[in-house]
């Protein structure tokens, strides 16, 4: 049974971001010249994150997704998610990425017991992708996308974050990827993070906006239940074009946020539980770790943070977190 927070919110989800490193430079993520990284003796090493999981798991957690940073840039990361699939009680292990570096890694990561990949993608244009990512390249996504559904990383879903002057013009092609492919397209309102203030300003457009572009062009979508074997397990909506393979998914963290359904805790490559990802309050776990403690005191760390967890973010009021940048928390 999974543990409930002070709003009797059934908590089952652990986000670990495993670096915040990561091989782009997404400009309303990270500023060019990059963060002040993590020094690497602060990341948590496999075998901590393990025996966090490990205690997560007694307290009913049984979803892992593995974030970043790219996840894909730290070394080795098959071996985490082994380590992860032989905690008792978790049975499904996902991760965010930018694709990049797929094709290196998916089978290896299948094999491990990686069940899903959600991957990152905000244009369809090789010039414009360029220079969103400040360094990135298209077919290297296309490449990671196709190497994920031949290793059975499936279903894959794309995450796109829509912004205003920087891809709200795509929207449409992006949900014309639905018509011939069985992809899960998913639009994300951008959020007030870190670098991305600016974005967050002029950029911001509502899914409700998003939805009537895309009606506009395609027709009016049909809602989708309980297609999604994970379905619970994030907060989209899901649609489809009538016919399509694939849905369309509009997540909308700020017009509409779905707090009160919030099923998760978050843990920090330097090993900081952060009850929610719109508040800077944080937990220690790495010291706990790292001086000795049990896997009773373990529990008890991370038990206190799911009570810490807040009842919603106040974006509304602009209550904005300062203090890290997405890429160190993993989204
Ligand atoms: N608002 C919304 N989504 C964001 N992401 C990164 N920064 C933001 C933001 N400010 C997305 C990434 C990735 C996921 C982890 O979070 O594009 O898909
Ligand atoms: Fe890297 Fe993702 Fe941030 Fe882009 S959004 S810079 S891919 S962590």
């Amino acid at each position: 049974m999974p543990c409930l927070d002070s709003f009797a919110r059934p908590i089952n989800y652990l986000r670990v971001s495993v670096t915040d490193r990561c091989n782009l430079r997404c400009v309303y993520c990270m500023p060019a010249e990059g963060i002040d990284l993590v020094r690497h003796e602060d990341v948590l090493r496999y075998e901590e994150i393990a025996r966090v999981v490990q205690a997560a798991a007694a307290l009913g957690v049984c979803k892992v997704r593995l974030t970043g940073g790219e996840p894909l840039a730290r070394r080795g990361l098959p071996d985490l998610v082994r380590l992860i699939a032989a905690v008792p009680g978790i049975d499904d292990i996902s991760m965010t990425t930018n694709g990049v570096l797929l094709p290196r890694h998916a089978d290896a990561l299948a094999a491990a017991g990686l069940r899903r990949v959600n991957v990152s993608l905000d244009s369809l244009r090789p010039n414009r992708f360029r220079a969103i990512t400040r360094c990135g390249e298209l077919t290297d996504v296309w490449a990671g996308i196709a190497a994920a559904e031949r290793a059975g990383l499936t279903p894959v879903k794309l995450n796109t974050v829509v912004a205003r002057g920087l891809n709200d013009d795509e929207v449409v092609d992006f949900a014309r990827l639905t018509l011939e492919q069985p992809l899960n397209v998913r639009f994300i309102e951008i959020m007030p993070l870190g670098a991305n203030e600016h974005w967050a300003g002029d950029g911001y457009v509502p899914m409700s906006e998003v939805r009537a572009r895309i009606e506009a062009a395609l027709g009016p979508l049909e809602t989708v239940r309980g297609h999604d074997p994970v379905v619970g397990n994030g907060p989209a909506r899901y649609s489809r074009v009538p016919g399509a393979p694939g849905t369309i998914g509009f997540i909308s963290p700020v017009s509409e946020h779905f707090c009160f359904h919030c099923n998760r805790l978050r843990l920090t490559a330097d090993g900081k539980l952060r009850p929610c990802l719109l508040s800077d309050d944080e937990i220690d776990l790495r010291a706990a770790l790292r001086g000795g403690a049990d896997d009773q005191e373990l529990e008890t760390i991370i038990a206190q943070a799911i009570a810490a967890k807040p009842a919603r973010h106040h974006l509304d009021v602009g209550d904005v977190p300062h203090a890290r940048q997405m890429a160190q928390i993993g989204g």
